[in-house]
């Protein structure tokens, strides 16, 4: 197992960036890119934290966010409009490695969901439409019904839903593991700020850096 370096860089986007590709490229999981995305709603006047798995599509290691899609009426889609502070996990278990994120939610400019959604499979595009993501529905044929009317809407170009799109988690925190023997793992974290202007604007700072106790 490879361990972290033995001084941490002063900046661990491009070491991010390296370990999503290596997953990537070794194929050590199916969704070498799927990680578990935890957001919290308030009900009464508890915070409630709920996860569920998504895909990395994107790593802007530059600016350090990751962009995955979803349909913003879902539960994750509601909970990340009321509070935008997020946290998410990867797991690449053949590897000895977990990467933790924490940051804040923003919503991909549009033309970047348009961009992205119009090189979707058709098949995809209308499920988007089709399923009002995370709401009951009464049967299995109620869904299929729903599609059908959607083909039937759709025969040709498919549009973006309004209520579907990307979402850039901004890393505000990054936490680096690597499995080490007898449990002496490794782990760097790092920390900035990410101030958000009027007008929806990031602006990240530098980061600070420590190494953890396992
Ligand atoms: C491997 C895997 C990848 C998934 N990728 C996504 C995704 O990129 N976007 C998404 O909305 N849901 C994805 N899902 C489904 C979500 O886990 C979840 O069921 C769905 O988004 C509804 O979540 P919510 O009700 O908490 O909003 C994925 C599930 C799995 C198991």
């Amino acid at each position: 197992m490879k361990p972290l370096h033995e001084s941490l860089p002063a900046d661990p986007l491009a070491a991010l960036g390296e370990w999503l590709d290596e997953a990537w490229e070794q194929r050590v999981v199916p969704n070498a890119n799927s990680m578990v995305l935890t957001t919290v709603s308030m009900q009464k006047g508890e915070i409630l934290p709920s996860s569920r798995v998504v895909l990395c599509k994107h790593y802007d290691r530059g600016n350090g966010y990751l962009v995955f899609y979803t349909n913003y009426h879902s539960r994750k889609g509601l909970e990340l409009e009321q509070q935008r502070n997020a946290a998410a996990v990867f797991h690449w278990d053949a590897m000895g490695r977990q990467a933790r994120v924490e940051g804040i939610v923003l919503r991909s400019p549009a033309e970047e969901s348009d961009k992205y959604f119009a090189s979707r499979p058709r098949g995809s595009q209308l499920s988007a439409w089709a399923s009002e993501q995370s709401d009951p529905i009464a049967s299995r044929e109620a869904l299929v019904a729903q599609l059908a009317a959607v083909e039937e809407r759709f025969p040709g170009e498919v549009p973006r839903p309004p209520h579907w799109g990307g979402y850039r988690l901004w890393i505000t925190a990054l936490e680096l593991w690597t499995e080490g023997e007898f449990r002496l793992h490794d782990r760097g974290r790092w920390i900035r700020t990410v101030a958000i202007d009027d007008d929806g604007v990031a602006h990240p700072d530098a980061w600070n850096v420590s190494r953890l106790q396992p």
